[in-house]
């Protein structure tokens, strides 16, 4: 039986719909409008859709949406100056830095510069230490995204075997952190993982996050598995005319989905389910900070 498709776009959208709903009461019984700010240095065209788009939804969802967009050349020290000035200001209740940053700039200094209860990424340095002692964190928004997805598949993952491919800090060191909290037994597989392909195999659970188009196959994938692809890959599709390009997820979804019993697509999977969690940690940060 082909596996079942999980709808990440619907999903965001009941996301963003119960986070909207939150936003306006907000408003209406504290008068509090939640802020996000969203800071991109240099003109990196993938970070600037990005951007654009969380700005959108930002804005969408009712809540007030700041960006500052710097110039690639901004000093470091230029950029510490406005994550103080947005640590400090009360209207701010989410600070998002779009990574990567220009090479002149320190990525590590830059996150930890965030005061931790507005760091909606979960990349300063207490919120992963908080994360990973089980303690109340902000949560990275992908892996967030993909946790709802298989909560929302199998109710409880207690004692399922997850095998999260990808050791980023971004996406799979988290990913495996948030399965363990949901006592999945979580192996991390990456580059250098030993016939990775039988590792896969013995998983409930595959989470891809390695950025390499198409790498997992239906082969690698345990009969009735469900299979979350974080991948987010252009190729070249010449079927489509010179020149075109389609996305591609870190697995092969065709061969995957024959295999599977239920799995994300790229696009339309993880992808809009980060920008909800990204509103839905805003919002988190927001109520804490008037706790
Ligand atoms: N660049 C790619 N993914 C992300 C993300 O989740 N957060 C930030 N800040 N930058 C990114």
């Amino acid at each position: 039986m082909p596996a079942q498709i999980i709808d990440g776009k619907a999903f965001a959208e009941q996301v963003r719909g119960k986070v909207a709903a939150h936003v306006a009461r907000l408003k209406e019984v504290h008068g509090i409008t939640p802020g996000l700010a969203v800071v991109l240095v240099g003109e990196d065209p993938a970070s600037q859709v990005y951007v654009r788009s969380k700005g959108k939804q930002t804005i969408e969802v009712g809540m007030a949406s700041f960006e500052h967009k710097l110039p690639v050349e901004t000093p470091e020290a230029d950029l510490v100056a406005l994550l103080d000035k947005l640590n400090a200001d009360p209207s701010v209740h989410g600070i998002l830095v779009q990574l990567p940053l220009p090479s002149h700039i320190n990525e590590d200094l830059v996150i930890n510069r965030i005061d931790p209860a507005k760091d909606v990424d979960g990349f300063h340095i207490s919120n992963v230490g908080l994360l990973a002692t089980g303690q109340k964190a902000m949560v990275p928004c992908t892996p967030l995204g993909c946790l709802m997805m298989l909560r929302e598949q199998h109710g409880s993952l207690s004692g399922m075997n997850a095998v999260v491919v990808g050791r980023s800090n971004i996406v799979g060191k988290p990913m495996a952190q948030l399965l363990l909290r949901d006592s999945c037994t979580v192996t991390v597989a990456h580059s250098r993982t030993k016939d990775i392909q039988a590792v896969c195999r013995q998983a409930d659970i595959v989470v891809a996050a390695v950025g390499r188009p198409e790498m997992i196959d239906g082969d690698w994938i345990k009969p009735g598995a469900t299979v979350i692809d974080v991948g987010i890959n252009r190729i070249p599709a010449p079927e489509k005319g010179e020149g075109k390009t389609r996305l591609v997820g870190d697995v092969d979804f065709e061969s995957a989905a024959k295999v599977a019993g239920a799995i994300t697509p790229v696009p339309g999977g993880v992808g809009p389910m980060t920008i909800a969690c990204l509103l839905a940690n805003t919002l988190t940060a927001c109520c804490r900070s008037n706790d």
